[in-house]
C-alpha cells in the first residue's frame, strides 16, 4: 500500500501522520514547492488548508481521542437536558415563550407579521392558558416551563407557580429571572413524588405534553393534583395516519383519557390561530434561509470544488434536514395532519 507522510505545524511543534492511498491527492498539494502553489493562487491553498484541517481532526490520535470524548460527553447529555433548538428560538424571541402563539385573526399573511406580533401572540396564548386556571390559591405546576414566560404571567395574576424543566439552560434563565419561584429541575416523569404529592390545584403542560411519556405521566398527574385539581394542556395532535409528525394522535389521546377516567372540562380547537406563526416561520425558512444555504453551498462549490466534493454527503444531509424541518412547519401540511388543542381536564374518580 502506498503511504505518504504529511507534516504540519501545531502549537506543540510539527506533527506527522501516515495517510492511505485515498488521501494521496491532499499531501501532493501540500508537498508542492512554494512557487508552484503560488502559481495556482491562494484558492488552491485555501482548499488544501480546509481539507487538511478536516483530515487532521479525523486522523491524528490526539484529535481522534478528543473527538471521541466530545461525542461521549454529548451522548450522555440527552437533548431534553440541553435543547439547542429551543435555545435558538429563545434567542430569537424576546418574550420568554417557546410556543406557537395565538393570533386572533387567522387570516393574517406572513408578509404582514413582525417578530413583535409573534411575541404578542405568544403572550396571548399564555393569557388564554392562565384564564383556565380555576384554583387561584393552590400552587400551579408549569411542566416544561421553557424560558418562564407563563411563570411571569401567572405571577402578575397573583398565582403561585412552580417551574419544572429538565433543560439546564432554561432552569438557569428562570432561576435568575424569577428568584422567588420554586424550581424543579427534572423531567416530569422523574419528579420526586414524596415532595409533590397532592400539592397542586393545577398542572399546566403548555406545548410540553408531546414530550411526555403518557404511561408514566398520566398516573403522576393524578397523584400530584389535589382532589378536584385540573390539568391544562395545549399542544398539537396528529390527526390521520401521517407518521413523520410529532405529537400524539388525537383520537388515541382522547380515547385514553376517557378510559383513564379523565373528563374534558374544556376542549377548544385553536388550529387556525397558530397557523399565522407557522406561515411566518415557513416564509422565512423557505424564502430566506433555504436560498441562503443554497447560495453558500454554490459558492463553496465554485471557490473550493475539492472541499465541496469531500463534503458532498454532508451537504446533502444538511439539505435533507432543512427540507424535513421546513416540512414540519409547512402550514398547509400542518392543517392537513394536525390539530392544535387547548384542553382542561379533571379526574372523575
Ligand atoms: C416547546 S417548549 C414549551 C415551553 C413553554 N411551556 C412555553 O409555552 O413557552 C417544551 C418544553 O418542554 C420541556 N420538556 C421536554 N421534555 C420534557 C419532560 N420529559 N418533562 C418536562 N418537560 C419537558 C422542554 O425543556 C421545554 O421547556
Amino acid at each position: 500500500m502506498t503511504v505518504v507522510t504529511v507534516e504540519t505545524r501545531s502549537p506543540s511543534g510539527p506533527e506527522s501522520t501516515i495517510l492511505g492511498p485515498a488521501m494521496l491527492e491532499i499531501p501532493l498539494i501540500l508537498s508542492k514547492k512554494p512557487g508552484a502553489a503560488m502559481r495556482k493562487g491562494t484558492e488552491t491553498l485555501k482548499t488544501a488548508s480546509i481539507i487538511q484541517s478536516i483530515l487532521k481532526r479525523i486522523v491524528y490520535p490526539r484529535h481522534f481521542w478528543s473527538g471521541i470524548m466530545h461525542q461521549r460527553a454529548m451522548a450522555h447529555t440527552a437533548r431534553v437536558y440541553d435543547d439547542s433548538q429551543l435555545s435558538l428560538y429563545a434567542e430569537i424571541l424576546p418574550g420568554d415563550f417557546l410556543n406557537l402563539g395565538h393570533f386572533e385573526d387567522p387570516r393574517l399573511q406572513p408578509q404582514d407579521i413582525t417578530l413583535r406580533d409573534i411575541v404578542r401572540a405568544q403572550a396571548r396564548h399564555a393569557e388564554l392558558v392562565a384564564e383556565l386556571i380555576a384554583d387561584s390559591t393552590s400552587p400551579v405546576l408549569d411542566v416544561g416551563c421553557g424560558m418562564g414566560g407563563l411563570i411571569r404571567v401567572m405571577l402578575a395574576k397573583g398565582l403561585s407557580p412552580v417551574a419544572l424543566s429538565p433543560d439546564r439552560n432554561q432552569i438557569r434563565h428562570v432561576r435568575a429571572k424569577y428568584p422567588t419561584v420554586t424550581i424543579v429541575e427534572t423531567k416530569f416523569e422523574d419528579i420526586p413524588l414524596d415532595e409533590h404529592i397532592h400539592r397542586y390545584g393545577t398542572i399546566v403542560t403548555s406545548e410540553s405534553l408531546r414530550y411526555l411519556k403518557l404511561d408514566r405521566a398520566l398516573p403522576l398527574m393524578e397523584k400530584l393534583l389535589k382532589p378536584g385539581g385540573r390539568w391544562i394542556a395545549c399542544d398539537s395532535f396528529r390527526v390521520g395516519e401521517e407518521r413523520s409528525r410529532s405529537g400524539y394522535v388525537w383520537a388515541d389521546f382522547e380515547r385514553r383519557m376517557v378510559r383513564s377516567d379523565w373528563r374534558f372540562v374544556c376542549q377548544r380547537d385553536h388550529t387556525p390561530n397558530v397557523v399565522p406563526t407557522l406561515r411566518f416561520v415557513y416564509m422565512w425558512g423557505n424564502d430566506i434561509a433555504r436560498p441562503g444555504v443554497r447560495f453558500a453551498f454554490r459558492k463553496l462549490q465554485r471557490k473550493h470544488p475539492r472541499a465541496y466534493y469531500i463534503l458532498a454527503e454532508v451537504i446533502e444531509a444538511i439539505n435533507g434536514r432543512l427540507d424535513q424541518n421546513l416540512d414540519l412547519v409547512n402550514p398547509d401540511a400542518f392543517v392537513a395532519h394536525n390539530k392544535y388543542m387547548l384542553l382542561s381536564m379533571e379526574k372523575t374518580s
